[in-house]
């Protein structure tokens, strides 16, 4: 009776993954020239938002719809991300988990950005404009003067670039028998200095890529056109004693991301980075796993579980969310039942 009961709630939460697989979704947002683009995103719970920062120096900061241009009580805040002029590429970036289908509203907290429109919203319904219309017209004393309480992210408010006094070399392994990773995996480097990946046996790459998709070219992911490095294919024979090599040059303290092209060696987590935050939710540990959530062989497995779990939680925080919430609901009821036998 009782294992019947188990059966009947596998299957349910398998549902609520595929209704929920079909539905997570990842927004990116750019955060540059006075203006968030796309200034508005129409998301789920459960979906993320990924602001990208451009030249400048922005943030993007949760407030409310009376209040556009003050920090939320507890909300979200990137904290302040400078990009110098010269950058083109490997932009600091912030991601905000989407929890709620309510409007969750958004600013650039820098000098008086706010009052020139500098303004984002998720689910904002029609009240868009009047969310920018009031942040045009709202005091600018009020922006300076509130320090948000909780910073989520602290990735990356890296300095104004400036080379180090002597540059050094790092040496990064890549691959050799039965090592299917770059060794080490995650480095901090000064401007000025260089990466020297060598490969080892086997057949790897390195790539650059971004914390948004940790599994795909940068060349490849840009909307802009950027150009990320990538050394080729580096076949390495089994008796090898002379390994190539392929140097990159660290031009500024933002974090660089990069995986290895070949086949499933970055869903199994062959992933490295330069400079990446050692707080936040942009750490190398959460790049690593978000490579092996998006490109990983186990994921349906793993994903099944969670799965019910976020869509419980979905239901928890939104009252209205439809089927999922009445699939989760029964979720609910069989473990009642699951648990009284
Ligand atoms: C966002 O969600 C991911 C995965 O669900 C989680 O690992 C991360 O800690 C969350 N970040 C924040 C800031 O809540
Ligand atoms: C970015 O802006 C903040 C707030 O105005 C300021 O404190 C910080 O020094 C700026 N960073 C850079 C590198 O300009
Ligand atoms: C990772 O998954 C994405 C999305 O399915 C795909 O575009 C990309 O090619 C995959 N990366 C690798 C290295 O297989
Ligand atoms: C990026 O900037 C560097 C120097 O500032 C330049 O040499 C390179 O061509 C630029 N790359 C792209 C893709 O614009
Ligand atoms: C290395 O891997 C790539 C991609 O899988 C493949 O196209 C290439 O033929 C491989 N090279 C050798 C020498 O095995
Ligand atoms: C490696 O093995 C191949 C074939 O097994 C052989 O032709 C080659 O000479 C060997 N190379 C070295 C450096 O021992
Ligand atoms: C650093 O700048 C040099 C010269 O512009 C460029 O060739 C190199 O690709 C840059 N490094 C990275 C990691 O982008
Ligand atoms: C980052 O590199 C350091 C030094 O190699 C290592 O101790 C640490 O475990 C790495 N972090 C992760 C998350 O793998």
């Amino acid at each position: 009776m009782a294992s019947g009961h188990y059966i009947l709630q596998a299957s349910i939460a398998l549902l609520c993954y595929l209704s929920w697989a079909a539905h997570a979704a990842q927004f990116e947002v750019v955060v540059g020239g006075l203006q968030f683009k796309p200034p508005t995103v129409v998301a789920a719970p459960g979906d993320t938002v990924l602001f990208v920062f451009k030249q400048g120096n922005h943030s993007a900061t949760q407030s409310s719809f009376e209040n556009p241009c003050v920090a939320a009580l507890g909300g979200f805040d990137s904290g302040f991300m400078p990009v110098a002029e010269g950058t083109n590429v490997s932009f600091p970036a912030s991601p905000l988990n989407v929890t709620t289908t309510e409007p969750v509203w958004v600013y650039c907290r820098q000098a008086n950005h706010c009052q020139q429109g500098m303004v984002f919203a998720i689910n904002p319904g029609n009240q868009f404009s009047a969310f920018q219309a009031a942040a045009r017209s709202s005091s600018p004393s009020s922006s300076t003067k509130t320090v948000p309480s909780s910073h989520t992210s602290t990735a990356t408010s890296s300095a104004v670039p400036r080379p180090a006094a002597t540059s050094s070399d790092h040496t990064v392994v890549v691959g050799g028998p039965n090592r299917v990773f770059f060794s080490p995996s995650n480095i901090t480097a000064q401007i000025g200095d260089t990466v020297t990946f060598q490969f080892q046996q086997k057949n790897h790459t390195v790539t650059q890529s971004t914390f948004a998709q940790p599994c795909v070219s940068l060349t490849e992911s840009s909307t802009s056109g950027q150009i990320g490095f990538d050394s080729s294919f580096m076949p390495v024979a089994d008796n090898a004693t002379n390994f190539p090599t392929y140097t990159i040059q660290i031009n500024d303290t933002s974090p660089l991301w990069a995986f290895c092209r070949q086949t499933n060696h970055c869903g199994a987590g062959m992933v490295f980075s330069v400079n990446a935050p050692e707080l936040g939710p942009t750490t190398f540990e959460a790049f690593t796993a978000r490579a092996k959530e998006l490109n990983g062989t186990k994921k349906s497995s793993n994903a099944v579980s969670s799965a019910s779990e976020r869509t419980t939680i979905t239901y928890r925080r939104n009252g209205r969310a439809g089927l999922s919430a009445t699939v989760a609901a029964i979720i609910l009821v069989l473990q009642f039942q699951a648990a009284a036998f």
